[in-house]
């Protein structure tokens, strides 16, 4: 029988895996049996994060991984591919941060930082993943944008922008490497995090996004992990180039 969603045998990077998404996504994927590389600016929080994979039976290993420092981007991919025996099937970005501002208020530093890590970023390890991506049809990129990329949201012109950044990044990429038979998606999630204690936390932040999403909730980050698997599984070996909403319904 076809099986869909094993992923035992493959390889995974992930960026920002040291708390909220990428933590669980990173548990996602060893669940579905991946072998991990946990990598977070804090190599500290990515360690915590292998160590309850591999306690749980799943395999992980992990690094201290600035994503705007393209040589530990290149020291990480080829960790990441060593855990695979040379080939890195699957590379999520998802290292993130915000910097909200009212647009009168945005400095150069703050929209900076904010393209340097989610753009940038996400340029250093897809380019240096690259050659060890595989081109037998396992091989996914997964870029984690946002629905301010989208739609757009206030006080976050650095961030909207740099997460549309994403989006084309995701195509034009998907484009170019159709022909290696690699796979590249974004996804742009909604969960509750640390990165979005705040809007969860103020009274009037808190009721303006319940009125945004149909389903009334937040979801807990391994909630959307989920569809990360699905993106990065068998079953999604026939897309490419797609920005799938994981929000509750917030985009649609
Ligand atoms: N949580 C949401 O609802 C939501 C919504 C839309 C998009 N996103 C995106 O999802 C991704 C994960 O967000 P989250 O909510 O889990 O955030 P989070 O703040 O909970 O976690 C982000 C992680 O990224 C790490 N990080 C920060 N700068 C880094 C760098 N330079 N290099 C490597 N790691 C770095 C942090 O240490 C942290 O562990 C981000 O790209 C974010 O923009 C999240």
């Amino acid at each position: 029988m076809r099986t869909y969603f094993d992923l035992t045998g493959r390889s995974a990077l992930v960026t920002g895996a040291g708390a909220g998404i990428g933590a669980a996504v990173s548990e996602a994927l060893a669940a579905a049996g991946a072998s991990v590389l946990v990598t977070d600016i804090s190599g500290e929080a990515a360690a915590r994060v292998a160590e309850r994979i591999n306690a749980a039976g799943g395999k992980a290993d992990s690094a201290a991984l600035d994503v705007s420092d393209r040589a530990a981007a290149e020291a990480a991919a080829a960790q990441a591919a060593a855990l695979g025996q040379g080939d890195l099937h699957i590379v999520v970005n998802n290292a993130g941060v915000t910097s909200p501002a009212m647009f009168p208020k945005l400095t150069d530093e703050t929209f900076r930082v904010t393209f340097d890590i989610h753009v940038m970023g996400t340029f250093h390890v897809t380019q240096a993943a690259l050659p060890h991506i595989p081109t037998d049809g396992t091989g996914r990129v997964i870029n984690v944008t946002s629905s301010a990329g989208i739609t757009g949201t206030l006080g976050q012109v650095n961030y909207s922008a740099a997460k549309a950044g994403l989006i084309g990044f995701t195509k034009s990429l998907a484009r170019e490497l159709a022909s290696k038979n690699i796979m590249v998606n974004a996804l742009a999630p909604l969960a509750a995090t640390p990165m979005t204690e705040t809007i969860r936390t103020n009274e009037k932040f808190a009721a303006n996004m319940m009125n945004r999403i149909p389903l009334k909730r937040w979801a807990e980050a391994d909630e959307v992990a989920g569809a990360f698997v699905f993106l990065a599984s068998d079953a999604a070996s026939y897309i490419t180039g797609q920005v799938l909403p994981v929000d509750g319904g917030m985009v649609m």
